[in-house]
């Protein structure tokens, strides 16, 4: 199945599936004695069968008219029968992986469908980026719910420009191109009360359901962002938070990303509500799929932290189809739904032996089976989309003749995504990895002559690392302890049409080639696997505790709207009161 349009099954579909629970017309295939996993009534029926009609199952439980001459069975021998998990929010560009591996890589993990916001590939290239991941989707057997980029800019008045803008009303008009909107997240114009932002999210929210983004939203600003039918919330990170938000009729989903790991704190929401919280990736890197999983992550690390399995499984699967309403057709093993199905070895530790896909084998285990698709779509405007003017410089503005300084600087909160602002006293004519201090540069990747180079504190590295990738504009960010080692990573970055690169003594020691808009590789999947192994391996050999870490944490450096100050290509931003500020406080 393409990217999921329309989620309801043909006509005929639901007929033939009928007439097989008639004994009317065999079955194609029973799935017998199975112990199957009812997440409508969250427990488990022993020496159940499946029979599966077309794309559709047709009888669960004792299924004896299915059954002709040639109906295929297999004997589940006890093992767990469990839907097919769903992810109910993530963004593919954030596992580096192009659409086509990405499919491939969580269908061997139990993953059959997703809902995902193309918001990093909308701000490089808008809607044709868009419509690029579209494209590479068309073959693949996951169902791909591919939602409206809402907000891109992330907000009405950025300080930074990406490659892209588009406008509230080309959103407007092309909705029916897609199934579903994506996070609303421009809540500083909530806040301001800015009647366009108002008119235009209650309009997104006649049409679809649209996903939520309250992050740190509550009382009255939390009611305002839900009155305008925004009614669920995957930034929540407290139990307060999610408790407002329950109340309110607003769904919190619970995040278990690579960084975001929310459910280490709510995985009680999971046990208590297991129809209503759904799981969610949100942001994950293929390494972290290969070497752990994707939603049966999720659902694993829900069992570890004590949930009742049954629960966990609940949490991915009904719990994300009611929450957009397709309950009806995916999310249970029951009459009339899409057979994706998993054959699950040993329950809690979600062990995956099989996965169906509208009753076809898809992966077994932890492989795929399906085609092999290694054609990448080619467009000119996203492969090698990074294009830098002349030679950027990347050092600090410093007055003429300066002798001491103090600076302003930018300190990465660890575990957060916050920043703080703080001021640095500095020599100007020495390193500032004498002062403990790291460069921050960024550099305009869209063809426009801007760079800026800010200073970091508590950024601990011993080189330098430069990413194509740098949250929402995506222009290129290089952060160091020497200028050499940064404008050798850098270039490493532009010539690979993109890429996170890492330096040291100005050789390149890793290189994660990320040529398609610069966000996601041309590679397969395990290439792409190999690669960050490398990257990190080597942040670790010089020095980095937390590699995985510290690569997020620079890639959100330029995030303008997550407090307290972040760096552009245009300079210094204090978020809260949405400026550009001076590097330099004071000359001494
Ligand atoms: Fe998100």
């Amino acid at each position: 199945m393409p990217v999921v349009l329309d989620a309801r099954p043909a006509p005929g579909d639901l007929v033939a599936a009928s007439r097989s629970s008639l004994g009317l017309e065999p079955a194609d295939l029973v799935i017998s004695n199975a112990s199957i996993v009812d997440v409508w009534r969250g427990l488990i029926i022993d020496h159940a069968d499946v029979a599966i009609k077309g794309r559709i199952v047709s009888c669960v439980g004792r299924c004896r008219r299915s059954r002709g001459l040639y109906t295929k069975e297999i004997d589940a021998g006890g093992k767990i029968l469990a839907p097919g998990f769903i992810d109910p929010h993530t963004h593919i560009e954030s596992t580096f992986l192009r659409p086509a591996e990405f499919s491939k890589a969580v269908l061997s993990r139990g993953t059959t469908a997703v809902f995902a916001d193309p918001h990093e590939i909308a701000n490089v290239a808008g809607l044709r980026g868009v419509d690029y991941m579209a494209r590479e989707l068309e073959s693949s057997p996951l169902k791909v719910f591919l939602l409206a980029p809402p907000n891109v800019p992330a907000s009405l008045t950025p300080p930074d420009r990406g490659g892209a803008v588009i406008e509230y009303q080309e959103i407007l008009n092309n909705l029916d191109r897609f199934s579903g909107v994506g996070e609303v997240m421009d809540t500083g114009s909530l806040l301001e009360g800015s009647k366009a932002f108002l008119e235009y999210s209650s309009r997104l929210s006649m049409s679809w359901i649209i996903q939520g983004h309250a992050a740190g939203l509550g009382g009255e600003d939390l009611d305002a962002y839900a009155s305008l039918g925004i009614t669920n919330d995957h930034e929540v990170t407290s139990w307060e938070e999610l408790s407002e938000r329950l109340s309110k009729g607003v769904i919190p989903i619970v995040r278990y990303g690579s960084s975001w790991r929310d459910l280490e704190r709510l995985y009680r929401a999971i046990d208590l509500f297991p129809h209503i919280v759904p799981m969610a990736t949100d942001d994950i890197h293929c390494l972290h799929i290969a070497r752990e999983g994707h939603m049966d992550r999720a659902v694993r690390r829900a069992i570890e932290l004590g949930v009742d399995p049954v629960r966990a499984i609940m949490s991915a699967t009904i719990a994300p189809s009611i929450l957009y309403g397709l309950h009806r057709w995916i999310g249970s093993i029951a009459p009339g739904r899409y057979a994706d199905l998993l054959v699950i070895e040993d329950l809690e530790r979600v062990s995956i032996k099989e996965v169906y896909v509208d009753g076809t084998l898809v992966a077994r285990e932890y492989r795929y089976l399906g085609q092999e698709d290694h054609k990448i779509v080619e467009d000119s405007t996203i492969m090698r989309s990074v294009k830098v003017a002349g030679q950027p410089t990347i050092d600090l503005r410093l007055p003429r003749g300066c002798r001491e300084a103090v600076l302003r600087a930018i300190r990465p909160l660890h575990g957060t995504t916050l920043t703080r602002e703080e001021r640095v006293r500095l020599d100007c004519s020495s390193r500032i990895s004498d002062h403990g201090l790291t460069y921050i540069a960024v550099v305009n990747r869209y063809g426009g002559n801007h760079s800026y180079t800010g200073v970091g504190v508590d950024i601990p590295i011993e080189g330098a690392l430069a990413s194509s990738v740098a949250h929402d504009s995506h222009n290129i960010i290089v952060v160091g302890s020497s200028l050499e080692d940064m404008a050798a990573a850098l270039n490493a970055v532009i010539e690979a049409g993109g890429g996170v690169a890492f330096t040291h003594r100005s050789r390149i020691e890793a290189l994660v080639e990320l040529s398609i808009a610069g966000l996601m590789s041309s590679k397969d999947y395990h290439e792409v696997v190999s690669d960050l192994e490398r990257l990190f391996r080597s942040l670790r050999d010089h020095g980095s505790e937390d590699p995985e870490a510290l690569l997020q944490e620079i890639q959100l450096l330029s995030l303008t709207v997550i407090p307290e100050i972040r760096i552009t290509d245009r300079g210094l931003y204090r978020v809260s009161e949405r400026k550009i500020v001076d590097l330099v406080i004071q000359i001494i």
